[in-house]
C-alpha cells in the first residue's frame, strides 16, 4: 500500500464507507446538527436586534416596549449559551467515542490478523493508522462537520434575511463572496499541504537525528561523518524552504482577503448610504448590511478550511478503514466458529485435548503465488517426539513451524494434527496447545511475574517460580532488585537477549503445551546461557511434541530425529548418528561447525562479527 497517497479529489466511496461507523452516533449527530443550525440562525437575528434597536430606539429617542426587546435580546443570549455548552460536550463525546470505537476495532483486527498481514505492512505504518490517523479522524470530520453545519446555515440564513429586505444591496454585498471563496480555497488548500510537507520534513530530520544517534558507532567505524552531515544540511535546507513556503501562504492569505473584503464593504457603503439619504432603506438597515458584509467572511473561511481539512483527512481515513475492515487470511469456518467458538468466546468445553500427533500431507505452500517454498511436503511425527529442522538460511524452516502453528496454511495439501485436518479446529484450540519460543524473545512491559503468565491471571506466583526453576531462570531473577516483581522495562530493555530468552522460556512452559516450538531460540545467546538453555531445552522438550530448529547444532543432537532441509525438500532425515555415520550434507555441516567451535576454544575468539 502507498503510505503516501494524497487526495486531489473527493473520494465519495470512502466516506459511504465511513457513514457506516457513525450510525450508533446518528442521534447525538443530529443534536449537533440542529444545534448548528440554530446557532448559525442565532447568529443572524443578533445583529438584526441590534438593527431593530438602532431604527426604533436609538434614532427615534424613545424607550418604548424597551422591556420587551430585552426580554428576547436576553432569551436568546442564553439560549446560545446553552447550545454552545451543550453541542461542544455531545460532539466532543462523539468525537472520544468514535476514536474509542475505532481503536477498538483496529486492535482487534490486529490480533486477529494472519501474519501474512504483518508481511505485507511494517510496524510503524500500521501503529501511525492506529494511533494517530485515528485520532486525527476523530476530531478532524467530527469538528469540521460542526464547522460545516453551523457555515452553510448562517450563511444560508444570512442570505435569504438579506433579500427580504432589499434585494440589489444584498446582490452588491454578495459580488465579493465568490471571489473571497477562490481565494480562501486556493490558500486553505496550499497552506495545509505546505504544513504537512514541513512535518513530513521534519519527521525525517528527527529520523535522522535517530540514526545518527544510534548509529553514531558504525559511522565512525565507517568514516561516514562528513557524509552524514551532508545529507543532513540538505534535509534541515529543505525544511528552512519549504517552512518559509508555508509562512508566505499564510501571511499573503489574511491581507488579500481583507482588501477584497472591503470592496464589498466599500459597494455596500456606497449604494447604501445614498439609499439612507433617500430613505429607500433605514440606518439601521444599512448598519446591518455592513456588518453582515464583514460577517460573510468567518463561514467562507471556515467552509474552505474544511474542505481542505476534509480531503487530506481522506488518506488517513482510508488507512483506517483498510485496517478495520481487512479480512484476515486466516479464518475459522462458520461451523468451527459454532462448535469451538472463536477468540473472544471459546468454547473449552468442546475442545478436544491435544495428543500431539502430527501429520503433513502433500503439503504444498507459497508466500507469493509462483514462488514455492515447500513443494509435497509429508513428515510424520508421533506423540512426544521431538524434531530437529537444520538447513540453510531460506530453506523453509521456519515456514515449515509456521503452517505447524497455522500462522500460515498450507496452499494446498493437509496438516493434521491426532488425525484430524486442523482446518476442522478453531485456532485458539491449536493455540491454547502451544509454547512458541522465537529467535527474538519479546517482552511486554510489566513486571517478571506478569511476563511469564502473560494473559493468564489464573496463574499463581508458585507455579510462576516453578516454571521459572525449571528452565534455569530462577537464580538470575533472584539476583534482580526486586525479584519476581522487577519491572522489566519497555520490550525488556532491562535484561540481556539471554535472560529475556529464558523468561520467554518459562513463558511457553507454564501453560504445559502439548505442542512445542522453538525458532532459533538460542542463536543470539551467549555460551554461558546457552548451557543453561541447553538444559532448559531438554527438560522442557521432554514428553512433548517438539520442533527444534538451531543454527548451533550441538543444541539439536539429542532430537529424535533430525531433517535436514534444503530448498524446502528434506534431503536427510535419521538420528544424529544416523546422520553422521551417512557422511552426507549434515556430517560436513556437523565437522564444520565443530573445527569452527574447536578453533573458538583454542583460540578463545569468535570469528563471527556481532553487530549490536
Ligand atoms: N513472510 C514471507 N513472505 C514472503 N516470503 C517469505 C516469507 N518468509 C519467508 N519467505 C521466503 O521463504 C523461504 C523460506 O524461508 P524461511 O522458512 O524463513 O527459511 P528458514 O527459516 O529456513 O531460514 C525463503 O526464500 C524466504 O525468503
Ligand atoms: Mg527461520
Amino acid at each position: 500500500m502507498d503510505e503516501k497517497k494524497l487526495y486531489t479529489s473527493y473520494d465519495l466511496d470512502i466516506w459511504k464507507r465511513f457513514a457506516k461507523y457513525l450510525k450508533p452516533y446518528k442521534k447525538g449527530l443530529v443534536y449537533v446538527l440542529c444545534s448548528m443550525l440554530t446557532l448559525g440562525i442565532i447568529d443572524v437575528v443578533m445583529p438584526m436586534m441590534t438593527q431593530y434597536a438602532i431604527d426604533n430606539f436609538i434614532l427615534k429617542k424613545t424607550l418604548e416596549n424597551f422591556g420587551y426587546f430585552i426580554g428576547i435580546y436576553l432569551s436568546l443570549g442564553f439560549l446560545l449559551v446553552f447550545i454552545v455548552y451543550s453541542f461542544i460536550m455531545v460532539a466532543g463525546k462523539i468525537e472520544n467515542d468514535i476514536i474509542f470505537e475505532l481503536r477498538k476495532k483496529a486492535f482487534y483486527k490486529l490480533q486477529n490478523l494472519s501474519l501474512t498481514y504483518y508481511d505485507k505492512n511494517a510496524v510503524g505504518a500500521i501503529m501511525s493508522r492506529v494511533v494517530a490517523d485515528v485520532s486525527k479522524l476523530g476530531q478532524n470530520i467530527v469538528w469540521n462537520i460542526v464547522d460545516m453545519t453551523w457555515g452553510i446555515a448562517m450563511m444560508t440564513t444570512m442570505i435569504i434575511v438579506m433579500f427580504f429586505i432589499n434585494v440589489k444591496l444584498t446582490l452588491l454585498s454578495l459580488t465579493m463572496v465568490p471571489i473571497l471563496f477562490l481565494i480562501s480555497a486556493f490558500f486553505q488548500k496550499r497552506m495545509l499541504s505546505s504544513n504537512r510537507k514541513v512535518r513530513k520534513v521534519n519527521s525525517i530530520i528527527t529520523g535522522a537525528y535517530n540514526e545518527g544517534i544510534l548509529g553514531a558507532k558504525t559511522s565512525k567505524v565507517l568514516v561516514r561523518e562528513e557524509k552524514n552531515i551532508e545529507e543532513f544540511n540538505v534535509l534541515t535546507e529543505d525544511m528552512r524552504m519549504k517552512s518559509l513556503k508555508s509562512l508566505m501562504y499564510s501571511s499573503l492569505y489574511l491581507p488579500l482577503v481583507v482588501s477584497v473584503g472591503s470592496i464589498g464593504t466599500a459597494l455596500v457603503l456606497y449604494y447604501g448610504g445614498m439609499s439612507v439619504a433617500s430613505d429607500i432603506i433605514t440606518f439601521g438597515v444599512l448598519t446591518l448590511f455592513l456588518g453582515f458584509t464583514k460577517q460573510f467572511f468567518e463561514p467562507i473561511r471556515q467552509l474552505a478550511r474544511v474542505f481542505a481539512d476534509l480531503q487530506a483527512a481522506q488518506a488517513a481515513l482510508e488507512r483506517v478503514l483498510d485496517l478495520v475492515e481487512e479480512e484476515p487470511l486466516i479464518k475459522d469456518s462458520q461451523s468451527v466458529v459454532e462448535k469451538y467458538g472463536d477468540i473472544l468466546n471459546p468454547k473449552k468445553e468442546n475442545w478436544e485435548e491435544i495428543i500431539g500427533n502430527i501429520e503433513f500431507q502433500n503439503v504444498n505452500f507459497w508466500y507469493k503465488e509462483g514462488e514455492s517454498v515447500l513443494k509435497d511436503f509429508n513428515l510424520t511425527v508421533k506423540k512426544g517426539e521431538n524434531i530437529a529442522l537444520v538447513g540453510e538460511t531460506g530453506s523453509g524452516k521456519s515456514t515449515i513451524v509456521n503452517l505447524l502453528c497455522r500462522f500460515y496454511e498450507p496452499s494446498s495439501g493437509k496438516i493434521l494434527i491426532d488425525g484430524v485436518d486442523y482446518k476442522e479446529r478453531s485456532q485458539g484450540w491449536l493455540h491454547s496447545s502451544l509454547g512458541y519460543v522465537l529467535q527474538s524473545p519479546h517482552l511486554f512491559s510489566g513486571n517478571i511475574i506478569d511476563n511469564i503468565r502473560y494473559g493468564n491471571e489464573n496463574i499463581t506466583k508458585e507455579e510462576v517460580v516453578e516454571a521459572a526453576k525449571l528452565v534455569n531462570a530462577h537464580n538470575f531473577i533472584m539476583k534482580l532488585e526486586n525479584g519476581y516483581e522487577t519491572e522489566v522495562g519497555e520490550s525488556g530493555a532491562m535484561l540481556s537477549t539471554g535472560e529475556k530468552q529464558l523468561i520467554s522460556f518459562a513463558r511457553a512452559i507454564i501453560s504445559k503445551p502439548k505442542l512445542f516450538v522453538l525458532d532459533e531460540a538460542t542463536s543470539s545467546i551467549d555460551t554461558e546461557t546457552e548451557h543453561l538453555i541447553q538444559e532448559a531445552i531438554s527438560k522442557v522438550l521432554e514428553g512433548r511434541t517438539s520442533f527444534l530448529i538451531a543454527h548451533r547444532l550441538s543444541t539439536i543432537r539429542n532430537a529424535d530425529k533430525i531433517l535436514v532441509i534444503k530448498k524446502g525438500v528434506v534431503v536427510e532425515s535419521g538420528s544424529h548418528h544416523e546422520l553422521l555415520e551417512k557422511k552426507g550434507y549434515y556430517y560436513k555441516l556437523y565437522m564444520k561447525q565443530f573445527t569452527e567451535e574447536k578453533e573458538i576454544e583454542v583460540f578463545g575468539r569468535n570469528y563471527e562479527v556481532v553487530s549490536n
